[in-house]
């Protein structure tokens, strides 16, 4: 599963990944990958890897650090700045939008392929 997290800095995307992680059952620290651009996480027999790739600098940099060995289908993965990774990272499952309002935010969330869309269907 490859969930997208779309949005200017500070819009909520690390807020909402702890959120997800405290709601599957993780109480440890989540520190924001700003500078590791990966930290992984195993959740009730789950592997997560939360990646905020903002710092990420081209394609060479992706392969060097092996991120492409990473999508091997088992992990679920919840991408911050994705757009710095287009052209060499897999499709996203579920697209997550945020936009800051003058008076809180607000997200979208949208399935692309089936386990993506029968993922929503369970909310
Ligand atoms: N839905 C929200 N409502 C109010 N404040 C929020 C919300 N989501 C995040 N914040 C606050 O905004 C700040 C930045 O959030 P963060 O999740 O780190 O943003 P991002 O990862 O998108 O850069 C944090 O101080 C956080 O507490
Ligand atoms: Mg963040």
């Amino acid at each position: 599963m490859v969930i997208f997290l779309h949005g200017d800095l500070g819009a909520g995307k690390t807020t909402l990944v702890r959120g997800i992680m405290n709601a599957m059952g993780y109480s440890g620290r989540i520190k924001s990958p700003t500078y590791t651009l990966v930290e992984p996480y195993h959740i009730n027999g789950l592997d997560l890897r939360h990646f905020d790739l903002y710092r990420l600098n081209d394609e060479a940099e992706w392969e060097a650090a092996g991120f492409r060995d990473e999508f091997d289908g088992r992990n679920i993965f919840l991408i911050e700045w994705p757009e710095k990774a287009m052209g060499f990272i897999p499709k996203a499952d579920i697209d997550i939008t945020f936009e800051i309002l003058p008076d809180g935010r607000d997200v979208g969330i949208k399935g692309n392929t089936p386990s993506g869309r029968e993922c929503l269907e369970q909310f």
